[in-house]
């Protein structure tokens, strides 16, 4: 482009400037030849005048020799010679016969020469046409003018020499041109090279490669444009290498946040989502970078929020109900942000929801436990006072309500001693001896611990093992434990003639134990609360079944310690199935 540019100046500049010579050499040489022409024409004007004149002094009339004389000298002198008189009538001619030539008064140069000066004109001449220079001369008689003496030149030649002038100068031209031709191809290229150059350069480091060098030209403007160049790519570089760095260190810490941000500009558009928020609302940061907040998460409570800090730039934190897979509880900070250029605002959201769970577990167990504690004593309380009343003085009396005292202090005494056990197998954990343990005998073991309570409650149990089940490796007691647990409570909360059904499957690597009935059932929302210590669904409906609520807990951490797992099914009113997954080895 640039070479172009510079090769078609070059090539104008040329051409003007040749043109220009030219114009001022023909116009030169057309008037220096005119001059030199008009002055030879005086010339033999002059030299003829004086003959002319001593010829008309000697007789009235020229003779027929002078009349040779003039045609002679015309041949000579390469000039028409006319001789006209004061009318302008013509005399003598040296081409025409007088007799057939007009009027000459009215020439411009005959009119001059009448006036006693020398009279010039150029002009075109129709009879020959060719251009004709004409000059006249009065000849006279004594002080008064009798005839004129006009000589005429034609021309012509002047246009052949300024033809033969513009040949030269347009050979030369042409010649000229060629040769600045290759010149300006040379030396634009020569000019363009080391711009070109820079111009690549730049091209790369727009692309990303900062690692671009110029070389360095021949000493000048060019090499002093490349090497501030370079500098500036060394500098541009450097620059981005640490903004790179910086950006890469925010993502880090950023990525590596428990808590979900998510920052917003000041029109609620969301710019930066770390990947804590990217996992906490299920959401990927290509697909919400650039979208409005609402659609991201769609919580008005959120936005209304985000939206008072940007309006009145205050931080704001509260505590957020928050529905994204599960209903989840969120502390949130939203501080306002201001760049140079742009505001906005960044919210970090904690998820306090397993928080919040565990302060509740630990306000029900107080509850739980001092309710637990405060039955039986309220019971001994009571049948104490009764004692102190009088009754101790029936020998049968006492004797029947100690008995129930000595009850419920044994029933607040196996409290206790299952509390201590809780907090020293979460202290110390549970010991475990792996031997390989036939499930099949495990469960048999344990409906024999539970038979009596299962013919009280006239339950039917089914078995459903397969033959080829094998031993795993794992904790006997424990299993045991958990068995019993599991039984106990499908006796329990099943009504009377109810259905017990006990199964294992053998998975890949677990051992899968079943314990399903068709009892009262759980509730849904209470699931996920029936493994907490003391926790019983809705005690009343319970009724005369006792429990403490400590069963599931203890299976719960004997299933964790054995490396196993445990999972609730359960309908209300149709039944409930337990699954423990032990692993087999
Ligand atoms: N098979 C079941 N059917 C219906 N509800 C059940 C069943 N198993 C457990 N539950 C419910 O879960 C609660 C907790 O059970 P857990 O075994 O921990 O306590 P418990 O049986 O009440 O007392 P404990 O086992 O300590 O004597 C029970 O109170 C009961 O409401
Ligand atoms: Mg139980």
């Amino acid at each position: 482009m640039l070479r172009r540019e510079i090769f078609v100046t070059y090539m104008i500049v040329v051409l003007i400037s040749l043109s220009i010579t030219g114009i001022v050499t023909v116009k030169a040489v057309e008037k220096y030849f005119i001059k030199n022409a008009e002055e030879s024409l005086i010339t033999y004007a002059n030299v003829l005048q004086s003959f002319l004149a001593t010829e008309l002094a000697e007789q009235q009339n020229p003779s027929i020799q002078f009349y040779r004389n003039i045609r002679e000298l015309s041949k000579y002198i390469d000039a028409r010679i006319t001789i006209i008189d004061m009318d302008g009538k013509v005399i003598a001619d040296t081409e025409k016969s007088p007799d057939a030539m007009e009027n000459h008064g009215d020439r411009p140069e005959i009119k001059e020469a009448y006036k006693g000066k020398i009279g010039k004109s150029i002009r075109y001449s129709s009879s020959l046409e060719t251009k004709m220079m004409y000059i006249a001369v009065p000849i006279k008689n004594g002080d008064r003018v009798s005839v004129v003496l006009r000589l005429a030149l034609p021309l012509s030649q002047i246009g052949h020499l300024s033809k033969y002038i513009w040949g030269v100068i347009l050979s030369s031209t042409l010649i000229g041109t060629i040769i600045a031709f290759f010149m300006s191809t040379i030396f634009s290229k020569k000019i363009t090279k080391p711009i070109e150059e820079v111009a690549k350069a730049a091209k790369e480091i727009a692309q990303g490669d900062y690692g671009t060098k110029i070389p360095l030209s021949d000493p000048g403007e060019i090499r002093a444009l490349a090497e501030s160049f370079n500098h500036m790519a060394e500098n541009l570089r450097k620059t981005i290498d640490e903004l790179k760095e910086g950006k890469e260190k925010t993502e880090a810490i950023l990525g590596s946040m428990a808590e979900g941000l998510v920052a917003v500009d000041n029109r609620c558009r969301v710019i930066m989502v770390n990947s804590a928020a990217e996992k906490l609302f299920k959401i990927k940061r290509d697909e919400v970078l650039g979208r409005h907040l609402l659609e991201m998460l769609r919580n008005r409570e959120l936005y209304d929020l985000v939206n008072d800090v940007l309006e009145n730039r205050k931080n704001v934190s509260q505590e957020l109900k928050m529905i994204t897979s599960e209903e989840k509880i969120f502390r949130v900070n939203i501080v306002p942000i201001s760049g140079e250029k742009s505001s906005g605002a960044v919210a970090v959201l904690r998820d306090i929801t397993d928080l919040r769970k565990l302060e509740r577990v630990r306000t029900d167990f107080v509850a739980n436990v001092s309710h637990e504690l405060k039955t039986p004593l309220t019971s001994i309380a009571g049948f104490v006072e009764t004692l102190l009343d009088g009754a101790y003085k029936s020998q049968d009396h006492c004797l029947y309500f100690l008995n129930i005292i000595k009850q419920e202090t044994d029933r607040m005494t196996r409290l206790i001693d299952e509390l201590l056990f809780f907090s020293r197998i979460e202290t110390a954990g549970i010991a475990i001896k792996k031997t390989n343990v036939d499930l099949v005998e495990v469960v048999i073991k344990a409906l024999s611990v539970l038979q009596t309570a299962i013919k009280e409650k006239k339950h039917k149990v089914n078995l459903d093992f397969p033959d080829d089940i094998k031993p795993v490796l794992s904790d006997e007691d424990s299993l045991l434990q958990i068995m019993i647990n599991l039984i106990d409570n499908a006796i329990k909360y099943t009504a009377d003639g109810g259905r017990i059904d006990i199964s294992l499957e053998e998975t890949s690597d677990h051992v899968v134990v079943a314990v399903a009935d068709n009892g009262i059932g759980i509730a849904e929302n209470e699931l996920d609360r029936i493994f907490e210590r003391f926790y019983r669904v809705d005690r009343a409906r319970g009724g005369d079944v006792r429990g403490t609520g400590l069963g599931l807990a203890l299976v719960k951490h004997l299933v964790k310690s054995l490396e196993g797992k445990i999972t609730v099914e359960s309908e209300l009113g149709k039944g409930t199935i337990f699954r423990v997954y032990i692993p087999k080895v």
